[in-house]
């Protein structure tokens, strides 16, 4: 009796593996069309993105129907297998495993595994191996919390440094990235790399930029209490916009005396054309990420309210808690959220203007 029941149930069985199939099949079909049509990143902005987004898509197209299958068969066993009223006593049929379905259930994966991963490696090493000559060397510090970039002096002498990160559209970029303290990671997502910056160690990567435009930059190791505020701007822009703007960097940098002529064409970029701009320098540094300031209309809560904090100071105050943060903490602020690379990042024209803007409209 019990043996013709499971003969009889094992018929059943086979009788359903076509319609389970079929449901499979459909919604891998549907799994991979819907994964292909989101909109999973941000705008592609660099060669690199390219590759990356092609692995990412045929990553995509095998593990959808991996994961449906797998899906398909836990659902359709826990609703044919479910245990009926009065077989609470009831032991299932006694199996000793099937070797030949384990065989194929654990061959399968590895194959699949194997594949996808050497496909991957095999991108990656083809973008770290595209060294192009010349590239653009541009280091990259991060510290608690934010990322300040380095370039050489196109009049020789020293790097000019640069708290907005300005690379060419087409021409490869080479990183060199290193950290002041901790462990943070330099991210910008619309070029697909990103890379640890760890002290003591020059971690690299390469990137060829492809499309104008602005980016975020972002830190992707959790750093400390600052970590989300550890965001700045890549600025991608065509080759001769980006020499100019290096010039001025230059110019910034060995007393500003032309900086305000050379500033005059290229207003649109914030982070440029602030040779005095006291203003310009705030909204391109994005101050107003963590600080109020009513001129600005900005309302970050992150450190303090400048209205209120720098009523009737100073510019020495203003400079000193530009420069060194931690000089004087204003109560009820931890020390060590702002960034002590200000003093380093900014041009001295750039924080002159940012130091009498400051005192000019919290007066
Ligand atoms: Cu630096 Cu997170």
């Amino acid at each position: 009796m019990a043996e013709q029941t499971t003969v009889r149930n094992e018929r059943r069985e086979q009788g359903h593996v076509p319609a389970l199939l079929a449901i499979s099949v459909v919604a891998a079909l549907l799994g991979i069309g819907l994964g292909l049509l989101i909109d999973w990143f941000p705008t592609a902005a660099s060669e690199e993105a390219e590759s990356i987004d092609t692995l990412w898509d045929v990553l995509l197209i095998v593990s959808v129907p991996v994961f449906v299958l797998v899906t398909t068969a836990v659902l359709y066993s826990a609703w044919r297998f479910r245990m009926r009223p009065g077989e609470e006593e009831l032991d299932g049929p006694p199996t000793h495993g099937n070797t030949r379905l384990e065989v194929i259930w654990t061959a399968i994966p590895a194959i699949v595994l194997v594949a996808l991963c050497s496909y991957a490696y095999a991108v990656l090493t083809d973008i770290e191996d595209a060294a192009a000559d010349p590239a653009l060397e541009v280091r990259v510090v991060g510290e608690q919390f934010t990322w300040t970039f380095f370039y050489k002096n196109p009049d020789g002498g020293q790097e000019l440094a640069s708290p907005q990160l300005y690379v060419p559209r087409g021409q490869q970029v080479h990183f060199t990235v290193q950290s002041k303290d901790v462990i943070h990671d330099f991210w910008v997502p619309a070029f697909r790399m990103k890379i640890d910056a760890v002290r003591g160690v020059d971690t690299e990567l390469r990137v060829t930029p492809t499309r104008i435009g602005e980016y975020p930059v972002v830190c992707a190791e959790l750093c400390g209490l600052g970590h989300a505020a550890m965001r700045q701007t890549a600025h991608v822009v065509e080759p001769g916009e980006f020499d100019s703007w290096l010039r001025e960097r230059a110019e910034l940098a060995a007393g500003g005396d032309q900086g305000g002529a050379a500033g005059a064409g290229e207003e649109e970029d914030g982070g440029a054309a602030a040779g005095s701009d006291g203003k310009a320098v705030f909204e391109a540094q994005g101050c107003g990420g963590c600080h109020t300031l009513a001129d600005a209309g900005t309302s970050g809560t992150t450190g303090p309210d400048l209205d209120d904090a720098l009523a009737g100071k100073d510019e020495a105050f203003i400079r000193e808690s530009i420069v060194d943060p931690s000089a004087e903490v204003e109560e009820g602020f931890q020390d060590g959220i702002m960034p002590k690379s200000y003093g380093t990042s900014l041009a001295p024209p750039e924080l002159d203007g940012l130091v009498q803007y400051l005192a000019e409209v919290t007066k």
